[in-house]
């Protein structure tokens, strides 16, 4: 299972690499914007960063003609970026037509199963489902990522179920049992989950036990 990070903090991508536990990052506009200055070149700082890694850009024009052309260009950016485009029947053509020219794309924004299956038959890369903003709204979000993986295995389509919107080390292991191909973790997130009071606890306990014993060298 990938764990891409999700966030724009070059400094944190570079913390959480050096820990070796990210395969890549999903930026948006959101993210970019809180980083403030030039977003290319953080975008450029990040691809560089984790050249194997999966970096996702996503389009910010509006009209499907000029999306077309920004997510060539957000392509040209690295061999490692995935340009994201919302799930909307606007851009529908043009995802078409960037799967056909070989750009590998990240839909963004997915919140229905009929939405999934028509970016699947399209054959992209990846689909995010937002857990956490169906959340927000009352409705159970995980189920998605459940029915999604279940379209995907039935029909044996290639594209990667790739959960976002992620709120909580719940939603977090949530993914992981609905057999996500890949999960986007915010960084508060990624650190709750990799850390257990239970382990401190025992790691406590095992050294005070250990000083008992008065040993200095061992072995
Ligand atoms: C990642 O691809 C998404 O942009 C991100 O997970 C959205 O999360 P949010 O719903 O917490 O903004």
């Amino acid at each position: 299972m990938k764990v891409f990070l999700d966030t724009a903090d070059v400094k944190e991508i570079k913390k959480w690499k050096e820990m070796g536990l990210i395969d890549g990052v999903t930026t948006n506009p959101t993210h970019l914007s809180a980083q403030g200055g030039n977003p290319t070149k953080i975008v450029q700082a990040i691809a560089k960063l984790l050249p194997k890694g999966v970096i996702s850009v996503e389009i910010t024009e509006k009209n499907p003609e000029a999306v077309y052309k920004q997510a060539k260009a957000i392509a040209k950016l690295g061999k490692n970026i995935v340009v994201k485009v919302p799930c909307h029947v606007d851009y529908y053509g043009i995802i078409a037509q960037l799967v056909a020219d070989g750009v590998k794309l990240n839909i963004t924004l997915v919140f229905s199963l009929a939405q999934a299956l028509f970016m699947s038959k399209l054959g992209v890369q990846y689909i995010s489902p937002f857990v956490g903003r169906w959340d927000d709204i009352d409705v159970e979000g995980v189920d998605l990522l459940y029915t999604i993986r279940h379209m995907l295995d039935e029909y044996g389509y290639q594209t990667e179920l790739l959960a976002a919107s992620i709120r909580g080390v719940r939603h977090f292991h949530e993914a992981i049992m609905a057999g996500a191909d890949a999960v986007t973790v915010p960084v508060e997130i990624l650190e709750k989950a990799s850390r257990h009071v239970l382990t401190d606890q025992g790691i406590e306990t095992f050294d005070n036990d250990w000083k008992k014993l008065g040993i200095r060298t061992f072995p």
